[in-house]
Formats: structure tokens, C-alpha cells, sequence
């Protein structure tokens, strides 16, 4: 087994996005509407990895090269116990970025739990900043106000800095850009603009709802104006720039008018424990009977897999070829 396996297309495995739950406490309807998805979504605890099986995992993708770990969930800190999984993980040889995706309503409890038990990275999505935007945004479960508490708590935890991802949709919360950009510029978050994607097979998704990110760019431009930054690191998701004024910078992922395939490192594991090599995979395979020979089985299985790899949905998202068939979104964390 190569201890450094290639895809077919030529890509390392660098990142592994590892869901710690499939349940969520909001319904955004561009990810889990509430009309498809029943409030007690979620599998029971006995089908979750375990936190044993979970480190088991991660030191076998370690040892294929994964140097970059981000949890997710649906929202991992519905994840009973998460800072003791951080604080195992954090320990791994090869771990050098632990990063966490969360809705933030949760996290103003857990923020400093988070951040003594090792977590290097947060990242909050944030859609809105008006109070009624961001209900409906949330399926009218989620509270900014909890959100931004949650931010607080991150940043005085000694977060920073700290991500804001804000999905743009046509119709829906374009108001809200300048207002997230004032925001996020005052207090030093990286805010990134993601282009609302067809993920799943539930959010109804058209193409004329998605904002291109050149349209955003040039709005903010007019305001602040930007100058373009060179990636952090090769393959890195989202399009970076400064504001020429100094007050930071700002990120747009742009799956859909500009896809980055050709650098994809990521692989995903669902909280269940199969391996999705695509976020747009119609499916995966399972590890966890695999998990119980140990890490050098996961390291077979999975080095396996990678080799096989050939997925670049979305460059071919339109094509005959393309499935229509997607994981869903919140059983892979985006
Ligand atoms: P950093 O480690 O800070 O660079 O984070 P990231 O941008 O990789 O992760 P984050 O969870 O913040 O992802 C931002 C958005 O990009 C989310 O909406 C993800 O679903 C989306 N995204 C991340 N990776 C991929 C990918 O491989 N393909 C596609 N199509 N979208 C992705
Ligand atoms: N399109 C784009 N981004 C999405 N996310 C969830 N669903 C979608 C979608 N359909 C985002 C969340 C979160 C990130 C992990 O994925 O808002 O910030
Ligand atoms: Fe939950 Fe995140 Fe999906 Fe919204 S996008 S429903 S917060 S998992
Ligand atoms: Fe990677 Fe699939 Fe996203 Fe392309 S569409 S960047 S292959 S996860």
C-alpha cells in the first residue's frame, strides 16, 4: 500500500472533513429543508462512530497523508462530548490544522471547552445579520443573536481569526452582503461569500438562485475596494482578497462559476463512517466494518479507494455524465 496514494486524476489526500453527527438543530432550506427532513432526523447513537473509532480513523488517514482535519455535522456541537474528540485528535502525529464548521448557535456554551482541548480553527456560518433573514434562513429554528454570542465567545476564547461563511442566494439575503462585510471587517473575521451549490437532492436547487461570485466581488469592490491574494496553500477552496485599505480580508468559494477540482485533497467521512471522495458523490463506501481490523485496514481500504478516485462534479455539473444522484449535504458537512 503507497503511504502517499494519488488519485487517477494525479491529486494527493490532504483533508479530511469528518462529520461527528447527522443531526442539526436548524433547518436551512438550501441544505436540509424542514418539509423533507422530520425534526427527530438522526441516527442513534449506536450507528455514530465512536470516539475510539473515530481516532482509530483519523490516525490511518494521517498516516496517507492528511495533514488538515476539519470537524463537521450536521452541527458537531449537538455531538455530546466533543472538546474530549478535539483534545484526542489534536494529539495525532500529522494533524498539523484542526478546524471546526458550526452554526454557531451552540458554540457560545462550548467556545473555550473547544479551544483548552486543542481546536486550532473555527469557522461559523453566518447568512444574515438581519434578524428575520436569518430566521428564514435557518428554517426558523436559529437566533442571531445566539449566533453572535457564540462569535464573542469564540473570539475571547482566543479564536482568530474566525471564519464567517455566508451562502448567497438570488432573491433571498443579497441585502445582507454589505452588512456581513461591515461586520466582519470591524472585528477581524474572515468573511467568505460561498456560491449556493446543488448539493443533496432536497434544496429544489436552480441555477438562476446562485449569485456569481464576480457579481459579488464587484459589489464589494465599489465599496471597499479589493486586490487579489495569493492562495494560503495549493488547492485552497475559497479565492482570497485583501481590502486595499488594510482592514483585512475576504474569500469567495465559487463552485459553481469557477470550480476547483483540479486540486481536490478532501475526502469525507459521514458520521456513520463511509468514505465519500466527492461532495457531489451519489455514494460512498463503508468503513466501519473495516475500522474493527484496525488502522492498517484503514489505511489499505482507504488508499484504495483514493487510487480509484476520478470525481470532478463540478466541472462536469450539467454533463450527460454527471449523476444526479448527491450525498446529502448534512451527512458530509459541506
Ligand atoms: P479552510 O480550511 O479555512 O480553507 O476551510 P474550507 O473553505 O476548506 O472549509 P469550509 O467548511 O469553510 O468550506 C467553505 C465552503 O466551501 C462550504 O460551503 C463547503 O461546502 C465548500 N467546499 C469545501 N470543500 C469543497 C469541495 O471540495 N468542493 C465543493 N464543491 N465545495 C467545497
Ligand atoms: N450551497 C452552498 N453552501 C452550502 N452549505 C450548506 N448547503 C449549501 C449549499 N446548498 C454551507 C453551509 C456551511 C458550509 C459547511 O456549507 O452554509 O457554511
Ligand atoms: Fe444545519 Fe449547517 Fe445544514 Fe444549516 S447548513 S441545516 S446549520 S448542517
Ligand atoms: Fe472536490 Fe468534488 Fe468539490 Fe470537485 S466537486 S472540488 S471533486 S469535492
Amino acid at each position: 500500500t503507497p503511504l502517499a496514494p494519488h488519485d487517477a486524476l494525479g491529486r494527493p489526500l490532504r483533508d479530511l472533513r469528518l462529520s461527528v453527527i447527522d443531526a442539526c438543530n436548524f433547518r436551512c432550506p438550501y441544505c436540509m429543508p424542514a418539509d423533507r427532513i422530520p425534526d427527530d432526523h438522526g441516527l442513534d447513537a449506536a450507528s455514530r462512530l465512536s470516539f475510539d473509532e473515530i481516532e482509530t480513523l483519523v490516525r490511518g488517514f494521517a498516516r496517507l497523508g492528511v495533514r488538515k482535519l476539519r470537524l463537521t455535522g450536521g452541527e458537531p456541537l449537538l455531538r455530546k462530548g466533543l472538546p474530549d474528540l478535539v483534545r484526542r485528535l489534536a494529539r495525532i502525529e500529522g494533524i498539523e490544522d484542526l478546524a471546526l464548521t458550526t452554526n454557531g448557535s451552540l458554540l457560545a456554551h462550548h467556545a473555550q471547552a473547544l479551544r483548552d482541548a486543542g481546536l486550532h480553527r473555527i469557522t461559523v456560518s453566518l447568512d444574515a445579520l438581519d434578524p428575520a433573514i436569518f430566521a428564514a434562513m435557518s428554517g426558523g429554528r436559529g437566533r442571531i443573536d445566539d449566533v453572535l454570542a457564540g462569535i464573542a465567545a469564540a473570539t475571547t476564547a482566543g479564536f482568530a481569526p474566525i471564519k464567517l461563511n455566508c451562502v448567497v442566494q438570488r432573491g433571498v439575503n443579497e441585502s445582507q452582503v454589505l452588512p456581513l462585510a461591515a461586520f466582519a471587517r470591524e472585528r477581524g473575521h474572515v468573511l467568505r461569500f460561498i456560491e449556493y451549490m446543488d448539493v443533496g437532492t432536497c434544496n429544489g436547487w436552480r441555477r438562476d438562485a446562485v449569485v456569481p461570485s464576480a457579481e459579488l466581488r464587484d459589489m464589494l469592490h465599489a465599496r471597499w475596494p479589493l486586490r487579489p491574494l495569493d492562495p494560503n496553500y495549493r488547492g485552497e477552496v475559497a479565492a482570497r482578497y485583501a481590502y486595499a485599505d488594510g482592514a483585512g480580508e475576504i474569500g469567495f468559494v465559487s463552485s459553481v462559476t469557477a470550480p476547483f477540482c483540479g486540486d481536490c485533497h478532501r475526502a469525507r467521512i459521514s458520521a456513520d463512517g463511509t468514505l465519500y471522495t466527492c461532495l457531489f458523490a451519489a455514494e460512498g463506501q463503508p468503513l466501519r466494518a473495516t475500522l474493527q481490523h484496525g488502522e492498517d485496514a484503514v489505511v489499505d481500504a482507504v488508499a484504495h479507494a483514493w487510487m480509484r478516485r476520478a470525481d470532478r462534479y463540478s466541472e462536469i455539473r450539467g454533463a450527460a455524465s454527471a449523476s444526479r444522484r448527491h450525498v446529502e449535504m448534512y451527512l458530509v458537512g459541506g
